[in-house]
């Protein structure tokens, strides 16, 4: 990957002319990066000016106080840059503090012999101090667990675990848009808000104003009562009169001006009673149909709308004129899952292709998986040995295997056989395998993780624990359906060959029992020039959990939402 923080060349032989390493292109600072990282550690730019800021991980005084001495990292690679501070230059004890921030001006130098630094920062100036009170500071020096740092999702990102995480999760993004721009795919951005189910599950979180609106309306109404039924009437009295006023003007033949003056009073008094009746009519609480149900017409969008929990449908019809497409973005479910395994909010991504088979999806689901397991190995080292260091010593070996092993492909019939010769060999699942049933997390950790110890792809799944849209089989009892398997995960991809037939699609949203109104316009792609086409969707923090091995699926996405959590 192109280093991002290296400055053209042209300024790099005027900053090293005057001695400096040349700083980032948009912030006045070195990037520990651009130091640290090169091949040779840092040590050729002995005897270079830089100015660096950073939070400070760890410091100390030295030497009766003479010295301190600052780990600092700004979070442009795992490695941390030595930095030493004369007492002369500042108050040390105001910058020893872990979570500190600080700039300063100052000389490369090679430390001294013996000590695992390839390079350090020997201060000239100190620059900007962002001081903390070591009492207060939420994240102290020793180690933090995971779940203690799930209460400060604000602060958490300056951790070495989290921002490692934060690198790797910016890098699969990278080879997510690098690989599907170099397979000729275009990226769609679907709606966020949608009218349509697209997994049939029920699992939507409602998009609404009505109980804003009601709260504020009861408000307004107890702070300015509706007008009473009298007030009408005497509304309705006022035009009454003003009526009569013009009649009689008119009877006695009064001038032009008198009569064009009492018409406009009988107008405003009009406009007043039409105001007062429609006060009259407010209610508080939230607006109902005559049938008592809720009256989604008077709602923000006039009909009742919802969070998306896939992008699938509405890329479709992007595929069904693009050919080969893709949509990334965040996705809701409001299912009541506390497994560490699922979110409320997750990012997925969901390739579509045209002219399509089950087979092509799955090839390009796999070409996809290892493009990025390779990516990690070639641009994300550092942070892959971090993760290899600190929580799952197999995760780079995974990474190879999985980037150089073909997956296994297995029909859901023989998932089932095989799960069930387990069964009779001894293994014990809690949930009854037997064809038919939804796999199970175990049941799918079963055979990447102990049968086949890599991953698999199960394809062809009964129809009837799977979505309408999915393409029916000559045998009519299955759906041309697949689930990529992986260690540590199970599921990470879930994808199928769509019903492209207009009568089968029609007859099978029936089937599930699904109203076919909303599906209009869908149906229209199969109505209007259908294609054999097909897709899936990967879920993104799940790939980031079976990268890092990290346990825990509220630990990849930077502001994690599960039930009974949404903090910031
Ligand atoms: O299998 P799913 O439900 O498939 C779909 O939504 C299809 N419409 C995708 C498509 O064909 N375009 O979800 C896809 C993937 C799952 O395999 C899983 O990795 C992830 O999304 N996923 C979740 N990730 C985190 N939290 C949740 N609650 C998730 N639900 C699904
Ligand atoms: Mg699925």
């Amino acid at each position: 990957m192109a280093d991002a923080s290296s400055p053209p060349t042209d300024q790099l032989a005027a900053a090293t002319l005057n001695n400096e390493v040349p700083k980032a292109q948009f912030s006045d600072r070195v990037p520990i990066r651009s130091i640290i990282s090169r091949p040779d550690g840092g040590s050729g730019l002995a005897g270079l000016k830089a100015r660096v800021g950073g939070w400070v991980k760890t410091g100390r005084k030295a030497d009766k106080d003479a010295f301190a001495f600052l780990e600092i990292n700004d979070g442009s690679c795992a490695a941390n840059l030595q930095v030493i501070v004369e007492a002369s230059l500042g108050e040390l004890s105001q910058l020893v503090p872990t979570g500190t921030c600080i700039v300063v001006d100052g000389h490369l130098k090679l430390p001294p012999a013996g000590t695992k630094q390839k390079i350090e920062l020997r201060a000239d100036m100190v620059i900007h101090v962002g001081p903390v009170d070591p009492a207060k500071y939420p994240l102290p020096k020793m180690r933090l667990t995971l779940e203690f740092l799930r209460d400060f999702v604000h602060l958490r990102s300056r951790t070495n675990t989290i921002s490692a995480v934060a690198r790797i999760r910016n890098a699969l993004a990278f080879a997510t848009h690098t690989f599907f721009n170099k397979e000729g795919f275009l990226y769609v951005h679907t709606p966020i808000v949608t009218t349509s189910d697209c997994e049939g599950a029920g699992e939507m979180f409602q998009v609404t104003t009505l109980l804003s609106e009601a709260e504020r309306l009861e408000k307004e109404l107890l702070q300015n009562p509706p007008p009473t039924e009298a007030d009408v009437e005497a509304a309705k009295f006022v035009v009454v009169e003003k009526g009569e006023v013009v009649s009689q003007l008119k009877a006695a033949k009064a001038s032009k001006s008198e009569i064009a003056a009492a018409v406009d009073q009988l107008k405003i008094s009009k406009e007043s009673l039409a105001k007062v009746e429609e006060r009259s009519k407010l209610k508080p609480g939230i607006p109902k149909k005559d049938d008592g149900k809720v009256d989604y017409g008077k709602d923000f969008f006039a009909r009742q709308a919802f969070l998306t929990v896939s992008g699938q449908l509405q890329v479709e019809s992007y595929v069904c004129a693009l050919s080969s497409v893709y949509t990334f973005g965040p996705t809701f479910r409001a299912e009541n899952s506390h497994t560490s395994r699922h979110l409320a909010e997750f990012w997925m991504v969901e390739p579509e292709i045209a002219f399509a088979e089950l087979k092509d999806d799955m090839n390009c689901a796999e070409a996809y998986v290892k493009f990025m397991c390779q990516w990690l190995l070639d641009n994300c080292l550092e942070d892959m040995e971090f993760m290899a260091d600190k929580f799952d010593k197999g995760c780079i070996d995974r990474l190879k295997l999985v980037a150089s092993t073909p997956f296994i492909r297995v029909t859901y019939t023989e998932a089932v056989e095989i799960l069930e010769e387990a069964v009779k060999n001894g293994k014990k699942f809690e949930n009854e395998v037997k064809w038919g049933i939804d796999l199970a997390s175990e049941h799918e950790r079963f055979l990447t993780e102990v049968k086949f110890q890599k991953p698999v792809i199960v394809y062809n799944y009964p129809k009837d624990i799977k979505a309408f849209y999915m393409r029916l089989n000559d045998d009519l009892k299955t759906v041309a359906a697949m689930d990529v398997l992986v260690p540590k995960v199970g599921e990470l991809i879930g994808g199928s060959q769509r019903e492209e037939r207009y009568e089968v699609i029609q007859s099978r949203i029936k089937e599930m029992g699904l109203p076919l109104e909303p599906y209009e316009w869908y149906l229209d792609l199969r109505r209007y020039g259908t294609v054999k086409h097909a897709g899936f969707g990967l879920g993104f923090e799940r790939m980031i959990l079976f990268a890092t091995g990290l346990e825990n699926i509220r630990d990849v996405i930077p502001f994690p939402r599960y039930p009974g959590r949404a903090d910031l």
